[in-house]
């Protein structure tokens, strides 16, 4: 359950019959959040895109969740201020939940700056279900590649609160994987990942 306070009354939880054992059973995989955070830049996103593609090619239940893509919708009433942050990241918990028991494979790529905020949804999620796999990538790299144009505006001051500029990344602690962006290749990275999976028991090599 969540920690939001619930406002509405009268609502009583139906379960589902087709749970979410059986479709993991159909699927022939178990469905889990992958969490990719880091800075802008870190390449959370590509690397989330490459897993999901050699995924697919195997027939496999995935959808990325990207924080670009999502701020276009769901959230496209929050800005980056800590607050709005926090409440993006809550919402990504709860639909990455919905998701896992749907029997899907979730990637997701946020930056995802708070620890406190990661915890909240491994903690939604129980701790199984949440793989943490950090793009670690040094801010000087990510700023020189600068794909969006957005340091050099933050370091102008044109972008307020910028990730890593004005405003606080914090590192994860225990991850379940740390990928260095700046040095591993991408088809590396993608392996990486892939035998995160296997351990942790997502399918099985047959
Ligand atoms: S999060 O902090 O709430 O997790 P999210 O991953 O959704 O952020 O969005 C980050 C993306 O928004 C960045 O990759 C960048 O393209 C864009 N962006 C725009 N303004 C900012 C800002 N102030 N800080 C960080 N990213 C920003």
């Amino acid at each position: 359950m969540s920690d939001m306070p619930q406002k509405s009354t009268n609502v009583v939880w139906h379960s589902a019959t087709v749970t979410r054992e059986r479709r993991a059973e159909l699927n022939k995989h178990q469905s889990k959040v992958l969490w990719f955070t880091g800075l802008s830049g870190a390449g959370k996103s590509t690397l989330a895109h490459a897993v999901e593609e050699e995924l697919y090619r195997r027939g496999f239940r995935t959808f990325v969740l990207d924080g670009d893509n999502v701020r276009h919708g769901l959230c496209a009433d929050l800005g980056f201020s800590d607050r709005d942050r926090v409440e993006n990241i809550r919402r990504i918990g709860e639909v990455s939940k919905l998701f896992v028991e749907a029997g899907v494979l979730v990637l997701t790529a946020f930056i995802s700056p708070f620890r406190d905020d990661r915890m909240k949804v491994r903690t939604l999620l129980s701790s199984d279900d949440f793989l943490e796999i950090y793009c670690k990538c040094p801010l000087d790299v990510c700023e020189e590649r600068d794909v969006k144009g957005l340091y050099k505006r933050a370091r102008a001051g044109e972008i307020k609160g910028f990730t890593g500029i004005s405003s606080p990344y914090e590192e994860p602690v225990d991850p379940e994987l740390t990928i260095d962006t700046s040095s591993m290749t991408l088809d590396d990275s993608v392996q990486a990942v892939l035998e995160l999976l296997l351990k942790r028991g997502v399918y099985s090599e047959s």
